[in-house]
């Protein structure tokens, strides 16, 4: 189909699909920032989308939250039209973006006793805080400065944030990026528990190396997708024998 050709109605998600993207077009003036994307993610998947900087992940993950308007298409997110319910997307959905707005002066049980705020949690609020700082591994650092944490638990407090409403969907944007390797392998190790707890997430990474880690990704290429299964599925599709890197890269060469 062509990028601007209406969409197909949605009428209702599809069983054990959480995600339903069709057919979604972000332009900024002249720049096809996303042109023309469908995919599903399913229930309960950590699904990767992944692609260099400048590919359109984050224009389309903000799409996806109800937080930025498409100019074509639309996506089914927790059961809501991200064009036209944005509000009832945003309340089922947790969305950890590149630039979580963590308060360095406040402590760790002051920031989630914020954002817990933000969501309304009320009565159900204690009972969440203590959730997240045992599930994020933060119980000790509950009257630790978030300026005074270290990379990986500032993002773990963001996670934690993102989470105590308890969304079925989860978006992070980058969650990765800039953090050392053992953290990341703490954070992995994070996100695995609460995808067997029934959470659907959707992760962005421009690390190549992390694409193994997916039940399934989508690779974009200025704004196209140009790759799209299990890591099984892409490299049977691009080049049996290829690492996801090096296939990833053949991609991006042929793009260019
Ligand atoms: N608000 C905006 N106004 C104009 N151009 C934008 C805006 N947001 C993103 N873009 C452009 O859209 C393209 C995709 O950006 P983005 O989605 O941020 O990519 P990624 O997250 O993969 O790095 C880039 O060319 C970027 O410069
Ligand atoms: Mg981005």
């Amino acid at each position: 189909m062509n990028a601007t050709d209406p969409p197909a109605a949605l009428a209702s998600p599809r069983a054990g699909v959480a995600v339903q993207v069709l057919g979604l077009v972000k332009h900024f003036g002249a720049v096809k920032a996303v042109d023309g994307v469908t995919f599903d993610i399913g229930t309960r998947e950590i699904f990767g989308i992944l692609g260099p900087n400048g590919s359109g992940k984050t224009t389309t993950i903000r799409m996806l939250c109800g937080l930025l308007k498409p100019t074509a298409g639309t996506a089914l997110v927790a059961g809501a039209d991200v064009a036209t319910q944005p509000e009832r997307v945003k309340n089922g959905i947790g969305y950890m973006s590149q630039a979580f707005g963590l308060y360095g002066d406040l402590t760790v049980e002051e920031n989630l006793r914020f954002y817990g705020g933000v969501y309304g949690l009320e009565a159900a609020l204690a009972g969440r805080i203590a959730w997240a700082k045992q599930r994020m591994l933060l119980a000790e650092f509950g009257a630790r400065l978030a300026a005074k944490l270290s990379g990986g638990q500032r993002q773990r407090l963001a996670l934690g944030c993102a989470l105590l409403h308890q969304p079925p969907v989860l978006f992070l944007d980058e969650p990765t990026a800039g953090v050392d390797p053992a953290a990341r392998r703490l954070f992995w190790q994070i996100i695995r528990g609460l995808s067997a707890d029934g959470t659907t997430i959707i992760v962005t990474t421009h690390y190549m190396d992390e694409a193994e880690r997916f039940d399934r990704l989508a690779f974009l290429s200025r704004g196209h997708l140009t790759a799209f299964g299990t890591p099984t599925e892409v490299k049977r599709t691009f080049g049996e024998g290829m690492s996801l890197e090096d296939i990833f890269v053949k991609l991006q060469e042929s793009e260019a």
